[in-house]
């Protein structure tokens, strides 16, 4: 799936000059990150980064960590190479892609630091309610992506879709909420992600956004791993029934 669209001038003369160094091509096989950024550095992975002003922002704040970025829509991917050029940002890489495609076939096992997914369209509509991407099937996959530790950071401004984040990412045995029960489940706005332009206005007419911020739980330890260890060979195993 990709969505063109108008694109500017200086998107198109962007897309000329900095896309050789920065778009990558879609491929079914693993993407080696060491080869794709030149050095061995955490990798943050986001999906649906819209104009890119966030990308932008957090890249520039952390230069040693990479930034691995889908969207579909090229005037956005053309908005986001004009900022790497303008900002001189070395640390991202782009791939107008699907990005459940490229969970699915380029992203390895315990790979990434981190995942951003900022206002993924909310569908308000209840029939489209299934066309969100924070469903049950994807964050299973996704939170395997990610190594022990390494974190999940969504964030929405439409309280329906808060509530269905929540409810979805508690529910991932892989991951654990990072946010205490006293706001709900629903985290502080980590200092690195900025108020957008759209997301002040909002605030200004007096919506509310949540972020969620789980984190990849480390894997068992030989205690909790025996716990649950088969039962010795030629006794029966529990069936669960008491
Ligand atoms: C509502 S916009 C939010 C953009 C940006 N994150 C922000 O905070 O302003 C959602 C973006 O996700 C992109 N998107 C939706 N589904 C996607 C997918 N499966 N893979 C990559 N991008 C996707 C859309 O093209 C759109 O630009």
């Amino acid at each position: 799936m990709r969505r063109t669209g108008r694109t500017t001038v200086a998107q198109a003369k962007a897309f000329e000059e900095v896309g050789p160094k920065v778009l990558l091509d879609y491929r079914c096989a693993a993407l080696d990150l060491t080869v794709t950024f030149g050095r061995d550095a955490p990798t943050v992975f986001e999906i649906g980064f819209g104009m890119g002003e966030a990308t932008a922002h957090i890249a520039a704040l952390m230069p040693e960590t990479n930034f691995l970025c889908c969207e579909v829509h090229t005037p956005g991917v053309g908005a986001l190479l004009k900022r790497i050029a303008e900002q001189d940002l070395r640390n991202i890489r782009i791939l107008q892609q699907d990005a459940v495609e490229v969970i699915d076939q380029m992203l390895l096992p315990d790979q990434l630091a981190g995942i951003h997914i900022f206002f993924p369209d909310p569908w308000h509509k209840k029939k489209h309610n299934k066309r969100r991407l924070i469903q049950p099937p994807l964050i299973a996959r996704l939170a395997t992506r990610l190594k022990p530790g390494g974190t999940l950071h969504c964030a929405t401004d439409w309280q329906p879709y808060a509530e269905q984040m929540l409810v979805v990412l508690a529910a991932e045995p892989l991951l654990s909420n990072t946010a205490t029960a006293q706001r709900g489940g629903y985290a502080d706005k980590p200092a690195y992600r900025p108020l957008t332009k759209f997301e002040n206005r909002g605030l200004k007419l007096g919506h509310g956004v949540w972020d969620l911020v789980f984190e990849r739980r480390p894997p068992p330890t030989a205690t909790s791993a025996s716990a649950v260890a088969p039962s010795p060979a030629g006794s029966p195993s529990g069936s669960g029934l008491g």
